[in-house]
C-alpha cells in the first residue's frame, strides 16, 4: 500500500513538476525512470491522450515516482485517476464538483486559479494550495508576486508557458513551493525514446532555485 502525500509533500519534492503529454504506454516507465534519476520525482500526466490512464499505472511502478494526474476537469476523471494509481490531482481550473470529489475521495489537490476572486472560491472550499495557471500569459512572476500579498497562507506551483530561464524569477517568491512545465520532456524527444537527454533536463531542472 502506497503512503497517502499531502500535496503539501508533493510540491515540495522537487522544484519542477514536470507537465507530461504520453502518446504511447511504452514511453511510461523509461521516461518515469529517466525523470526520476534526474532527482525530478513528482510527475503529472495529463489527461489528454488514450494512452494516459494506463501511462499512470505503468509509472506508479517505477521506483522513487510519485505520479499524479493532469488535465483533470471533473470527479469522473479524478475517480479514474485515483484507480489508476495517481496520487495527486491538478486541474486547470477549480469546480465546486472537483474540490468535493476530491474530499470525498481523500485526494491530494492542486487546483487553477488566475485571480484573487479564484483563490478566495478556493479558500472557501477548504483549498490552500493552487496552481496558477496560465502563468505566463497571465502576468507572469509580476503578477502572482503582486496575488501572493494579500493571501499569506496560500501557496503556489505557477505554471503554464514557463521556461527553465524564467522558472527562477517564480521560485524566488516565498509562496512558490515548485512550478510546473513540459520543457522537461519535450514529445519529440519522448518519440525518440532519448532518455539521457530527459535525465539531463530533469538534472538541470531539479538544481533549480530562486533568483
Ligand atoms: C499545460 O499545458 O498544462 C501547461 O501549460 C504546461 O505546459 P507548458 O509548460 O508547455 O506551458
Amino acid at each position: 500500500m502506497t503512503a497517502t502525500l499531502s500535496i503539501d509533500a508533493v510540491m515540495a519534492l522537487a522544484p519542477v513538476i514536470p507537465v507530461l503529454v504520453i502518446d504511447d504506454v511504452r514511453q511510461a516507465a523509461p521516461l518515469a525512470e529517466a525523470l526520476v534519476a534526474g532527482g525530478i520525482c513528482a510527475l503529472e500526466v495529463t489527461l489528454r491522450t488514450p494512452a494516459a490512464l494506463e501511462a499512470i499505472t505503468e509509472m506508479a511502478s517505477v521506483p522513487g515516482a510519485v505520479v499524479g494526474a493532469g488535465t483533470v476537469l471533473n470527479g469522473a476523471q479524478l475517480d479514474a485517476a485515483m484507480k489508476a494509481g495517481a496520487r495527486f490531482i491538478v486541474s486547470p481550473g477549480l469546480t465546486e464538483g472537483l474540490a468535493r470529489s476530491a474530499a470525498n475521495s481523500g485526494a491530494p489537490l492542486l487546483p487553477g486559479v488566475q485571480t484573487a476572486t479564484d483563490i478566495m472560491h478556493g479558500l472557501d472550499l477548504g483549498l490552500e494550495r493552487f496552481k496558477f495557471f496560465p502563468a505566463e500569459s497571465s502576468g507572469g512572476a509580476a503578477a502572482l508576486k503582486a496575488l501572493t500579498g494579500p493571501f499569506g497562507g496560500v501557496k503556489f506551483c505557477p505554471t503554464g508557458g514557463i521556461t527553465p530561464e524564467t522558472a527562477p524569477h517564480y521560485l524566488a517568491i516565498p509562496q512558490v513551493v515548485s512550478v510546473g512545465g513540459s520543457w522537461l520532456a519535450p514529445r519529440d524527444a519522448v518519440a525518440a525514446g532519448a532518455w539521457a537527454r530527459i535525465s539531463a533536463l530533469a538534472r538541470a531542472a531539479s538544481d533549480l532555485k530562486g533568483m
